[in-house]
């Protein structure tokens, strides 16, 4: 059968922009630059999203479109023969899984919160209560299991209807509206009085407080933002590769992605910290930042409760396209591997997917006593480690090695797939770099996270 293609290009950028797009910029970007102290950490990951990031996602693609298959099958169609680069769809698939164990499980809580706002829950609540309805959110396992199975239903269903009529066509539509959201929302945060003093915080670097975090740590975690933001290493990206024709050179597209990434990272700063400072609040506050801090901000601006909604339709929007992304990814997954039809392969990892959901989900009450990495922590750290620390920089690490070395698939057929269309071309100079430096870099931060994570934190 031949394979289905988006419709359009703009459905291509959209939908890839829409996978990258997703609690990566607008719930863990924000949390990690309070807490590693603002526009310094923000230049040294837009560093990273360059020199690290880009290739990277220039090469998932080309292995997508030049395989026309998805990571199940796609190594297999362009090693060279006897070679073992096709266990990695191992890797990916695991990958895959993981990070949808716990997605689901954060993109409940957004489809929660929006619920909360729009029926005015939080209205006239101290800022206590309002902390303590997250809590006992947390105790209730029976209301975050219905959310994740929501959130996992309008996934599948959205994908059962296929990549044009389905996929595309919801995706286009989130995502637009995401930016029309979203700029509605930062134009009232940056009206507000006292925003100054956020924007500061935000946009002047101010490399004292680099050392106070250590240099280490910070690189550490730009490097990780860089890699989970723009969804590479699970062939997440490669998977829409196969769906497009090569009239256009990858460069041009994946710069395209990356800057509708960044921006939408940036701008959910931009909404999220002047908020903060206009009503005093630390926005150092960690994960919780989103669901704690801002609903006691709406709660203090006038029409808290319209900006609130939209505000979590944005969060859950962004969610969403990501997980319906990461879905037709593993669903063409199988398709490939095992030759299963949209709909087998639909209804048995729907399956799959919310019973192994449920471990997230339980970790915060019925399961409340496991803490996997020591500490506090819950299940749903040790999935987000084992994909954002160990999957994705390791199967980076796999794309690229492929990509530049003759034992596989090599650097001039990379160049060739990469290049053929109108557009950028692939810049061939920075071949060395590719070839023995950015492997280093990457093995660095992979060895950096198991030290931070073990060592340095003692947890
Ligand atoms: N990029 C997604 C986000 O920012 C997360 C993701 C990582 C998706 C890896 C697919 C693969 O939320």
């Amino acid at each position: 059968m031949q394979r289905e293609k988006f419709s359009s290009r703009l459905g291509f950028l959209l939908i890839s922009a829409g996978c990258a797009v997703g609690l990566g910029n607008v719930w863990r970007f924000p949390y990690i630059t309070g807490q590693y102290g603002g526009a310094a950490f923000v230049l040294i990951y837009l560093f990273f999203l360059v020199i690290l990031g880009l290739p990277i996602m220039i090469m998932e693609f080309a292995v997508g479109r030049a395989s026309q298959k998805s990571a199940a099958r796609s190594f297999e169609q362009l090693e060279p023969k006897g070679s073992k680069w096709h266990w990695y769809k191992y890797l990916s698939i695991a990958g895959n899984y993981l990070l949808m164990m716990f997605y689901t499980t954060i993109g409940g809580w957004m489809l929660i919160y929006f619920y909360k706002m729009v029926t005015g829950v939080f209205e006239n609540r101290t800022p206590q209560q309002i902390e303590m309805t997250f809590g006992e959110l947390m105790g209730q396992p029976i209301v975050m299991t219905i959310a994740m199975l929501l959130v996992v239903i309008i996934g599948l269903v959205v994908c059962s209807f296929g990549l044009q009529k389905g996929i595309e066509r919801v995706n286009k539509v989130m995502m637009c509206s995401l930016f029309v959201i979203m700029l509605i929302l930062v134009i009232r945060a940056v009206t507000l009085d006292g925003a100054i003093e956020g924007l500061k915080f935000y946009l002047l670097p101010d490399f004292s407080k680099i050392a106070e975090n250590g240099l280490g740590n910070v690189i550490f975690a730009a490097m990780g933002q860089a890699f989970f933001t723009l969804s590479l290493g699970i062939g997440a990206l490669a998977i829409f590769g196969s769906y497009i024709s090569k009239d256009r050179s990858l460069t041009g597209e994946s710069i395209n992605i990356l800057v509708l990434d960044t921006l939408v990272a940036i701008i959910a700063g931009l909404i999220i910290f002047p908020s903060c400072f206009a009503f005093d609040i630390n926005p150092g506050e960690g994960p919780k930042l989103v669901f704690i801090t801002l609903p006691n901000i709406f709660n203090q601006m006038s029409g808290g409760r319209i900006w609130g909604t939209l505000f979590f339709i944005f969060m859950t929007f962004a969610a969403l396209t990501t997980i319906i992304a990461v879905f037709e990814n593993i669903i063409s997954f199988f398709m490939d591997l095992k030759g299963w039809s949209r709909k087998k392969a639909i209804l048995i990892n729907g399956i799959a997917i919310i019973i192994l959901s449920l471990p997230c989900v339980l970790g915060y009450n019925l399961l409340s006593g496991i803490h996997p990495l020591g500490g506090q922590s819950t299940i749903l750290d040790l999935e987000d480690f084992l994909v954002s620390n160990n999957i994705l920089p390791i199967g980076s690490l796999i794309y690229l090695l492929f990509c530049v070395s003759r034992y596989g698939w090599g650097f001039d057929n990379f160049i060739k797939e990469t290049d053929s269309g109108k557009g950028i071309k692939f810049p061939k100079w920075t071949k060395v770099y590719l070839t023995y430096l950015l492997p280093v870099i990457i093995l660095v931060i992979f060895v950096q996270g198991y030290l931070s994570k073990f060592i340095f934190s003692g947890g």
